[in-house]
């Protein structure tokens, strides 16, 4: 699927940060990405996403929750404008701010944009190549050919994504020989490999086993000291587990947005109590 692909990546291996480095923790400076107002249709005609406010920090991993057709995906993918590929889907109202850019202002290079931001599906989806072709592929596009700085950056990326002691051996079998979880992680170091300041992950181990899951969610929490991650998911103990901040939306609001160990120890609102106790959704 053509979505699947990595957009193209930098023409450079990455990429000071953009934003100031020296923010105070708690300040507007550490705000990765800011929703204000918005509203999101697909048709112009009804608003799938209404009055979405808030903001997500760096270095902390955000959970999307809530039952199925709330938003959470489209939400998303609003980040790296991918619903742009959508005829009709727009922005209807308010303003997504990411890494100080006001990414919907007509001026904003997507491709740009994109650089910044990796983006990790509930299906993995490497590319029918060999593992170290898969790590390596966005910084070929970027024009990087010298064989030890692209060997060095595969081998980080996959120690980073924690499958390289599984696959340092094979680095030129297939990336679709490896288990479900295997791949899964290799789609990971391939969306490190480039080095985005933001991962989104869409139901990234819905499709994964008990123990893969466990893998990943423990790559997560390692990861979330060099990015900024936002995740979707069905799993309340996954949430509970690798969040630091958790949105519950329904029906195309957001109900509340609070620190995870408060919404799940104490929601604010009786929908959101309803559905982490499973008696909705
Ligand atoms: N490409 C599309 N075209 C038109 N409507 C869409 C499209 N994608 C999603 N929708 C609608 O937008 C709403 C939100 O969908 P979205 O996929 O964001 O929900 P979700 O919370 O991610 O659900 P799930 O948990 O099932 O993945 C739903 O009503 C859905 O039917
Ligand atoms: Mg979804």
């Amino acid at each position: 699927m053509e979505t699947a692909m990595p957009e193209a990546p930098p023409e450079t291996i990455p990429a000071a940060p953009i934003e100031p480095a020296a923010a105070p923790p708690d300040s507007r400076g550490d705000i990765v990405v800011e929703i204000d107002d918005v509203n999101f249709s697909y048709d112009r005609k009804k608003d799938v996403l209404r009055d979405i406010t808030m903001d997500i920090r760096r270095n902390e991993v955000t959970a999307f929750i809530g039952p199925s057709g709330c938003g959470k995906s489209t939400l998303l993918r609003c980040f790296n404008r991918m619903n742009d590929l959508i005829p009709g889907a727009a922005i209807t109202k308010g303003r997504i701010r990411i890494l100080d850019t006001n990414i919907y202002d007509p001026a904003v290079d997507v491709i740009e944009l994109r650089k910044h931001i990796g983006m990790v599906f509930q299906k993995y989806n490497p590319f029918p190549k060999s593992i170290y072709e898969n790590v390596a592929y966005g910084l070929r596009i970027q024009g990087i050919r010298n064989k030890s700085v692209l060997d060095q950056a595969v081998e980080e990326s996959l120690v980073a994504a924690g499958l390289w002691e599984e696959v340092k051996d094979r680095l030129d079998a297939s990336g679709l020989g490896l288990s479900g979880g295997q791949q899964q992680r290799l789609c990971i170091a391939r969306t490190i490999a480039v080095q985005p300041r933001i991962i989104l992950m869409d139901e990234p181990c819905s499709a994964l086993d008990p123990i893969s899951t466990t893998t990943i969610e423990d790559l997560i929490t390692r990861l979330k000291d060099q990015y900024t991650i936002v995740i979707v998911t069905h799993n309340m103990q996954q949430a509970a587990r690798v969040s630091d901040k958790t949105a519950f939306f329904y029906l195309g609001e957001l109900i509340e947005f609070n620190d995870t160990l408060q919404i799940f120890s104490a929601p604010h609102k009786r929908a959101t109590e309803d559905y982490i106790s499973g008696r909705f959704g």
